[in-house]
């Protein structure tokens, strides 16, 4: 597959045509931002490292029967997808009280829910992404119910198969974003991400914050961090 120009660039990766109308090339970038944007930075190696993480995830899903967008790996932070239409929605799932769910709800981080917890934001940063529930979400014409329960739906699977895989390495995961997107058909997979960028990991033995609140909150180790998480993933993937 040829790579061709670039057609969009986000705070993290660039995506890029390809000369199959059907996929697309995503490269991921070590550029770090917080806050929709107003905390900026760099973390060196972090596109290495998501690029392999989400691979490693989609595969892992992939192989539980929930369908995403990845199809090959191209090198360390290139890796061809399927073209999609982004659903305007960030899927969060929690198991863990922390972030803005802590701080909405006066609840303190750490607390542990008797079952996951779906959330949905409208991805729309000039509005900051308002959380919404499923109503606002068919009144804004995001999806149908339908939809809203299959992504649900996958969602919460996904918890399941990603809590088993990161148990197994000694991590927690406390929560995590997703996003879906349709094909020219209609069919909803899982795109965009799932790394340290985007999900909650705590190291279950010491409770260290092995992800990116380490750069939202100033709390040094940054790379280190991500560099712990690869090797967790490595060491799985041999064994
Ligand atoms: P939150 O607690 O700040 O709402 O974040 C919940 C999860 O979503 C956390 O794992 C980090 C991830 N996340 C993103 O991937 N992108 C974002 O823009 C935000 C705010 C959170």
């Amino acid at each position: 597959m040829q790579k061709l120009e670039q057609i969009y660039e986000g705070k993290a990766k660039r995506v890029y045509n390809t000369n199959d109308p059907d996929y697309c090339i995503v490269s991921y970038k070590d550029d770090a931002t917080a806050f929709n944007g107003l905390k900026r930075g760099t973390i060196v190696g972090k596109g290495v490292i998501n690029n392999r993480m989400s691979n490693s995830m989609m595969l892992l899903l992939e192989e539980k029967g929930v369908p995403t967008h990845f199809v090959e790996e191209l090198n360390e932070r290139e890796t061809l997808v399927r073209r999609v239409s982004i659903i305007p929605l960030e899927v969060i799932v929690r198991n863990i009280a922390a972030g803005s769910f802590s701080r909405r709800y006066g609840v303190a981080e750490g607390v542990v829910f008797n079952e996951p917890t779906v959330e949905f934001s409208y991805k729309n940063d000039a509005l900051g992404d308002p959380l919404l529930n499923d109503d606002h979400a068919l009144a804004l014409g995001l999806a149908t119910r339908e939809e809203m329960e299959l992504i649900r739906t996958y969602a919460l699977r996904i918890d399941g198969i990603m809590q088993g895989f990161w148990d197994e390495c000694g991590i927690t995961l406390v929560d995590f974003k997703l996003e879906f997107g349709r094909l020219p058909d209609g069919t909803i997979i899982l795109a965009d991400e799932i790394s340290p960028d985007t999900c909650r990991l705590w190291d279950t033995a010491t409770g260290q914050k092995l992800d990116k609140d380490r750069f939202r909150r100033d709390l040094g180790s940054v790379e280190e961090a991500y560099a712990e998480i690869m090797r967790r993933l490595l060491e799985h993937e041999e064994q």
